[in-house]
């Protein structure tokens, strides 16, 4: 395993497997549209490792563009993240991630097939799990997306278990993120959403930069210790080496193999705010309001099944990723921009 085609690279958990990619001696060649994100983070990837990457400016949609990425380089496996991730813009436009995350997953798959290469890892998610399990929830645990853009990373996962049913030469890992949070501890690449966040922790740093008036925490009467919802952070470093460990891998483990990427420790919206203000060194306003439409109380990982196939655990704690997440945001007050 030398050449490795990372699609979606220049976005935020992209941008830090490229890095861990690099860094491990692979070479790197990065499709993305850049619909969400900036070439600028691949030159700080480069700056980073002190290695060159390889861009292709590229919707995966279009097979043609796809066709020539394989043709001019030699690749032995796919990292694949490129697609879109919000859960209410996948409500109001069902048809577009559709057609994005299930199609252009599918475009991929059959290009990687024409050119002889079977090693795939697929970025899923827990939204696959939705509410029918009991955390901690382990891959063998009932899935039932409660959205669009669920229903999107569930179909691709069965896609992908019906190529290896279908032809022995598939390998495919899919790797079931929890939430994903805090960047690069040189503060050069990070997560940079566009407009106003909706995930919980780019949120509170806008409102510890000031950007941003107060946090709304949705909901303190979910049945959980302290009534906010609870979930299972993990370090986007974790999470990029996760990756490695995933294409690592894929030799040993033929055929289809699903693992979730969480670090099993279930923290509060309360707790994750308290981290921040120790990281940041000042209260974070908030407000308490009414739940959202779609959450959860609780859901966190059983981390087992990736310890002992990927020999994988996560390293990083929550003061971690409040830190790192809080230097990227000061280095950068305007993300990418
Ligand atoms: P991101 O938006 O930062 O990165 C996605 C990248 O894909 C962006 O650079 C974007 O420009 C690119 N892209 C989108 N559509 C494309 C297309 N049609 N062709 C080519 N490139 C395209 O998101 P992220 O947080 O890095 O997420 C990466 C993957 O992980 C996604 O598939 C996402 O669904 C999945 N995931 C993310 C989370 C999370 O909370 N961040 C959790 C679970 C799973
Ligand atoms: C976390 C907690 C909120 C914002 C989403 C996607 C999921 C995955 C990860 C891609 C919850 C609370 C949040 C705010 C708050 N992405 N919260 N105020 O909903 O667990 O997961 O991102 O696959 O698919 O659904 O993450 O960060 O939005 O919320 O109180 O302003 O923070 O209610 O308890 P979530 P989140």
């Amino acid at each position: 395993m030398n050449t490795i085609l990372v699609t979606g690279g220049a976005g935020y958990i992209g941008s830090h497997t490229c890095v861990e990619l690099l860094a491990a001696g692979f070479d790197v060649i990065v499709v993305d549209n850049l619909c969400n994100s900036s070439e600028k983070s691949l030159q700080r990837i480069e700056q980073i490792t002190g290695r060159k990457l390889v861009f292709h400016k590229v919707d995966v949609r279009d097979e043609k563009a796809l066709n020539a990425v394989f043709e001019q380089h030699p690749i032995d496996a796919a990292i694949h993240f490129a697609g879109l991730k919000a859960v209410g813009e996948s409500v109001q436009q069902p048809e577009m991630y559709h057609d994005i995350n299930v199609n252009g997953s599918m475009t991929l798959a059959r290009v990687m097939a024409q050119h002889g290469v079977f090693n795939f890892v697929f970025s899923s998610s827990a939204t696959v799990y939705g509410d029918k399990s009991a955390p901690p929830v382990n891959e063998d645990a009932p899935v039932g997306p409660l959205n669009p853009y669920g229903d999107n990373k569930l179909a691709v996962e069965n896609h992908l278990r019906e190529l290896c049913a279908a032809d022995s030469r598939w390998n495919c890992i899919i790797l079931r993120y929890f939430n994903p949070v805090g960047a690069h501890a040189s503060g050069l690449i990070g997560e940079d959403p566009a407009g106003i966040p909706n995930n919980l922790t780019p949120y509170i740093t806008q409102v510890a930069a000031g950007k941003l008036a107060k946090l709304s925490v949705w909901g303190d009467d979910w049945p959980t210790p302290d009534g906010t919802g609870v979930r299972d952070y993990i370090h986007i470093i974790d999470l990029a080496k996760g990756h490695l460990k995933a294409i690592e891998a894929l030799a040993d483990n033929p055929g289809e193999l699903t693992i979730n990427l969480g670090t099993g420790r279930p923290y509060s919206v309360l707790e994750v705010l308290a981290a921040f203000e120790k990281a940041v060194g000042n209260k974070i306003p908030y407000e308490i309001k009414g739940r959202r439409e779609g959450d959860l109380a609780t859901l966190y990982a059983d981390p087992t099944k990736a310890k002992a196939v990927l020999g994988w655990t996560a390293a990083l704690d929550m003061d971690a990723m409040a830190e790192d997440a809080w230097r990227w945001q000061q280095q950068n007050p305007n993300g990418f921009a």
